[in-house]
């Protein structure tokens, strides 16, 4: 069915933000956070409650989890807004709605596809925002307040300042973005001084993206059922809850020596071409791919900063190149045992 919004996003040009999340990305990575939910007030405020799956998700296993709460907040210029929910107003504004439960079904285990298309179509379950959807709204913060855990994915043209208002009211979060993300500088601090980490899932993704997105040499295709997909190969999810991936030591079995591992030109730290080839004997500044931080544990590294234009931030300390010649951006660690 086409959105009334779909002019208002086009317009908007949100285009690029309307990637939909499988339920497979979500329940494998959930998976390892089960224990984490318990009696937790969840948000998810990037997402339509008849559209997301982390909405489906959490519906489904509300009571196996044991979740106090679910907040699902939509957002009125995404392109499937209003095309299963009745938002006309007077004056034709973008309309967020948000999906807000607490106990609402006595199945104790999972519950079925059935019951929640019911719950969906239940009065008052859903209702009309005052305003958009945007979750830096004052409404939405409000939510984000009220929450214990925020788990999405987010447009990732908003991702750092999803993140920065996490941070702020100190919530917990699990959500996905590019591994770009990594050096921002609003982020990179963050991960340096282990407040946030990755989680399992780092690299490939898939999304269903909108009926009217435009066709793409590389990462996409349509299925059988029509449907349209994009993958990306460096998608990651970011999270400050507890995981056991980011307590595992990373096995070092090569020894160091000079030819293999050459000094910067500007720096003095050895350049590492990929994580395996990490040796188990040099204590100084060690310049490695940027995937370390899906491997690294800060019991065992610590991370001293970036090596990437040398000029982005505070964190980025210099240009990384070996006899005139650049490499690729490097995060610097340092053994701490
Ligand atoms: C990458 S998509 C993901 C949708 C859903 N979370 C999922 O994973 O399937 C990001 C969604 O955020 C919506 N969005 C864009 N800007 C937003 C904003 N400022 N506040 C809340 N949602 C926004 C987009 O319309 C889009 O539906």
């Amino acid at each position: 069915m086409k959105s009334k919004n779909s002019n208002l996003h086009a317009a908007k040009n949100i285009k690029d933000d309307e990637f939909y999340t499988t339920y497979d990305t979500i329940e494998s990575e959930l998976s390892h956070y089960i224990p984490h939910f318990l009696d937790k007030v969840v948000l998810c405020n990037c997402d339509d409650p008849f559209e997301s799956n982390f909405c489906k998700y959490f519906l489904k296993n509300f009571n196996i989890l044991g979740l106090k709460r679910l907040i699902c907040t939509s957002y009125g210029y995404s392109a499937v807004a209003g095309t299963q929910f009745s938002l006309s107003n007077n004056d034709n504004r973008p309309t967020g709605y948000v999906l807000d439960v607490v106990k609402f079904s006595d199945t104790l285990g999972e519950i079925s596809d059935d019951e929640i298309s019911e719950i969906l179509k239940t009065p008052n379950t859903i209702r009309k925002l005052n305003g958009d959807g945007d979750f830096r709204s004052e409404e939405c913060l409000e939510y984000l307040r009220a929450c214990d855990i925020v788990v999405t994915n987010p447009p990732f043209s908003l991702f750092k300042e999803l993140v920065t208002e996490i941070m702020r009211y100190e919530k917990k979060f699990l959500i996905i973005g590019n591994q770009n993300a990594i050096t921002y500088k609003e982020i990179f601090p963050l991960i340096q001084n282990n407040k946030v980490w990755t989680g399992y899932r780092f690299g490939e993704m898939k999304f269903r993206v909108p009926q009217d997105s435009k066709p793409r040499k590389y990462r996409y295709w349509i299925d059988a059922t029509g449907q349209k997909w994009r993958s990306l190969g460096n998608a990651m999810w970011l999270t400050n809850l507890d995981n056991k991936r980011r307590h595992e030591w990373i096995a070092l079995s090569k020894l160091y020596n000079p030819d293999d591992y050459p000094k910067y030109d500007n720096f003095d730290a050895i350049n590492v071409k990929t994580i395996k080839d990490i040796p188990c004997d040099y204590y100084g500044i060690m310049g490695v791919p940027i995937t370390i931080i899906n491997k690294y544990n800060s019991e065992q590294f610590e991370i001293i900063g970036e090596a990437n234009h040398g000029s982005d931030n505070e964190f980025d300390l210099f240009k990384p190149t070996i006899n005139g010649k650049e490499i690729f951006k490097r995060i610097l660690i340092r053994r701490k045992v």
